[in-house]
Order: structure tokens, then sequence, then C-alpha cells
């Protein structure tokens, strides 16, 4: 079997390929990423000599490049990370989102459609269901809900999820998609909310929560999204869509308190911030559909997996305060002065 993953140097593209080499030795992986600022050749050094790993630096939205990959190494399951994926950056700059988000994923599966595959499988996200009233808490993402859009971010995601089902339809390409939560894990960038926090946290700086802190988001840890795609791919049904995710809900300054209180600092270092526009109010995945058909259910707590996350996020500072020390400090500016 040679998938190929895109965006395989972002964070959960690189865990998915950790998790494949070792949950299938005898499997190729290729991975194809742009290498923008969220990717890191750091995160994937530990696989770099495995000679069942290939890394080929190229974007998803060159054609010519992606057709000449296909024609090369012939893949039998193209799995799809590779995006924009940042909420707040689509709101400063949506063009490249459309870019890379639609355009990329329809170059893909046209180079899907021209050399054959068994499986493309395309990286969702729970966001395209639009969010869920605070006053609600019956009230669950499932997969028949109608898509909607609050940012950029997640019209791009929306869109390309029409797309792939429409190659679907119209060229009969095996699709099948994901749409998952919020994760948190180990390299993750820290432009998002779990990461940001600990390294401001560690470094005695302000928390930024926006708002009142009071949104919701559903967490789940990294290797349990990894599992859920490989079952999807191997055991899934083409032509359909399984919601992932743990019924893990916490509000923001909920996971802002836990991280504080896990690494010994003060509440006070917390500062409510301008909102995001458009700021979705509540994600909750429910992931009957999942569980049923594939057996799926995550392994990870909030409790172990935040305590594992802050653990490796102190025994790997070098990684994140590489990234924080280059263009960062001006993103950082730029989002956060005077917010
Ligand atoms: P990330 O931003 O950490 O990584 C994205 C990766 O894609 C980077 O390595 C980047 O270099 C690469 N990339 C960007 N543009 C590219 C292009 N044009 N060609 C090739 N590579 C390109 O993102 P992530 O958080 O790992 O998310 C991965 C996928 O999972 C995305 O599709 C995202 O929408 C989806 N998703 C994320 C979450 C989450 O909580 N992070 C939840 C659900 C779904
Ligand atoms: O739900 C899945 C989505 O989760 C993925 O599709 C996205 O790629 C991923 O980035 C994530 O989107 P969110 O916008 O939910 O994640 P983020 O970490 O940016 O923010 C989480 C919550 O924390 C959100 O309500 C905004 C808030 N927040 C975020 C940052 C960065 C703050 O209060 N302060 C911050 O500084």
């Amino acid at each position: 079997m040679k998938i190929l993953v895109t965006g395989g140097a972002g964070f959960i593209g690189a865990n998915f390929v950790f998790y494949m080499l070792d949950a299938h030795p005898d499997y190729d992986i290729v991975c194809l990423d742009a290498l923008t600022y969220a990717g890191n050749m750091e995160t994937l050094e530990p696989v770099m000599d495995n000679p069942k790993f290939r890394f080929v630096k190229g974007d998803v939205a060159d054609r010519e490049a992606v057709f000449k990959l296909f024609e090369e190494e012939k893949f039998d399951i193209v799995v799809n990370f590779a995006a924009e994926s940042h909420v707040d950056r689509s709101i400063e700059d949506p063009g490249i989102f459309l870019r890379t988000n639609i355009l990329g994923t329809q170059v893909l599966m046209d180079a899907c459609n021209e050399y054959g595959v068994e499986r493309f499988h395309q990286v969702g996200t729970d966001e395209v269901y639009g969010d869920l009233p605070l006053d609600r808490p019956d009230l669950f993402f499932t997969e028949d809900m109608p898509i909607t859009a609050s940012s950029p971010y997640s019209a791009s995601k929306a869109a390309a999820d029409l797309l792939v089902m429409a190659y679907h339809r119209t060229f009969g390409l095996p699709v099948t998609i994901s749409r998952c939560s919020n994760n948190y894990g180990p390299y993750q960038f820290p432009e998002k909310l779990i990461p940001l926090m600990i390294a401001n946290a560690l470094a005695d700086k302000e928390l930024p929560v926006y708002g009142t802190g009071e949104n919701v988001r559903d967490w789940l840890y990294v290797e349990d999204h990894c599992r859920a795609i490989d079952l999807i791919i191997h055991k899934g049904k083409v032509g359909e869509v399984y919601n992932i995710g743990g019924h893990n809900e916490k509000s923001n300054l909920e996971v802002v308190k836990i991280i504080l209180q896990q690494v010994g600092k003060p509440e006070s270092l917390i500062t409510f911030v301008g909102d995001r526009k458009g700021h979705d109010l509540r994600y909750a995945i429910d992931p009957t559909k999942i569980h049923n058909e594939l057996g799926w259910l995550p392994t990870t707590m909030f409790a172990d997996g935040i305590r594992q996350t802050i653990d490796w996020y102190l025994e790997n500072e070098s990684w994140w305060k590489n990234i924080i020390s280059g263009e960062y400090q001006q993103y950082y500016e730029k989002m956060y002065s005077n917010r």
C-alpha cells in the first residue's frame, strides 16, 4: 500500500505520518507539503531516515508538480491534510485559504481521477456545521446537518467538502470525508489556543482570552483523530462523511485555567481581549456513526492528554522556541497588540 499524506509537515499530518509508519510498517508513506509558515521539517526529523518514508516539498495547488508526483508514485490512497488552518489568519487574509483549501483539493482529485486511486480521503472540520448555541447542551453536530460557515477558513473547508462529494457523484471518485473537532497534542503550532497558552504561561506573559472566554470547543487528542482516519480509509464506506469527536466540551476559560494550574502559574495572567470576528459559540460532535459503523472511541481522556501535551512542550522547548523567535513575533504583535 502506498499512501500520499499531504500537509504532513503540519500538526495533525505529522502525527498521522508517525501513526501510520508505526501501525503499518509495510506501507510506503509519501508526504507532500509546501512548508508554509505552519510546516516544519524539524517535526519530521525522526522519520526522515525511514526507508518507508519520502518527503516531497510541493504545493497541492501546483497541477504540474502534483500530476508528476502521481505519475511517479502510483498512490493507492490519498489523505489530504494540506490546508491553511487558522481561523484568525483567514479573517486577516482569506485569499490563500481559497487557493489552498479549495483549488488544492480540486488539483489532488483531478490527479486521482487521472491516475486512479482506491481512496481519496478529505480531512475536514466540524466548523463546516457552523456553531451551536451555548444554552442548548442537548444539541450536537451530526453528519446530516446542513453545511454552513462563519469564517473564510470554514467557508473554504465547506466548499472543499462539497467539491469532494461532487467528484464522487460526477466522476465516481471513491471518496470519504472526516469532520473532526478541535485537536490538541504534540507539534501543534503555537498560534492555536492550547500551545499559545502553554508558551505564554511558561514565559509569564498575558494569556489573551477572546471575548468572555465562554465559547466552547470539543477537544480531541490528536492520536485519536489519526486512528479514526486510519479506520475510515480502510473500513469506511465510500461516499460517506464521518464525524470525529469524543464528547469533551470545555469553555476556553476552563481550558486556560487547567493549563495555568498544571504549570503552576497564577490566574492573574488571564487577560480578556477583543473578540474574534464572527466567533463561533460552541462546537460539539455526535460521534455515534463512527462508533457504530467502525467501532471507534477516543482512548485518551482530556486530563491525561493535556498533561502529556504540557509535558511534551516542556520537554521540547527548542521546537516551539525556534518558531516563536522568528516571524511569529510580527504575527503576534499584529494580532494581539491593542486588541
Ligand atoms: P497545520 O496548519 O498545522 O498544518 C498544515 C500543513 O499544510 C502545513 O505543514 C503546511 O505547510 C501545509 N500546507 C499548507 N498549504 C499547502 C499547500 N498549498 N500545499 C501543500 N502543503 C500545504 O494544520 P493542522 O492543524 O495540522 O490541520 C490539518 C488538517 O486538519 C487541515 O485540513 C484542517 O482543516 C484539518 N482539521 C484541523 C483540526 C485542528 O484542530 N487543528 C481539526 C479538524 C480538522
Ligand atoms: O474545530 C476544528 C477547528 O479547530 C479546526 O478546523 C481548525 O483548523 C483549528 O484551528 C481549530 O479552530 P478554532 O478556531 O476552534 O481553534 P483556535 O485554537 O484558534 O481557538 C480555539 C478557541 O480559543 C476559539 O474559541 C478562539 C479562542 N482563542 C484562540 C486564541 C488563539 C482565544 O481565546 N485566544 C487565543 O489567543
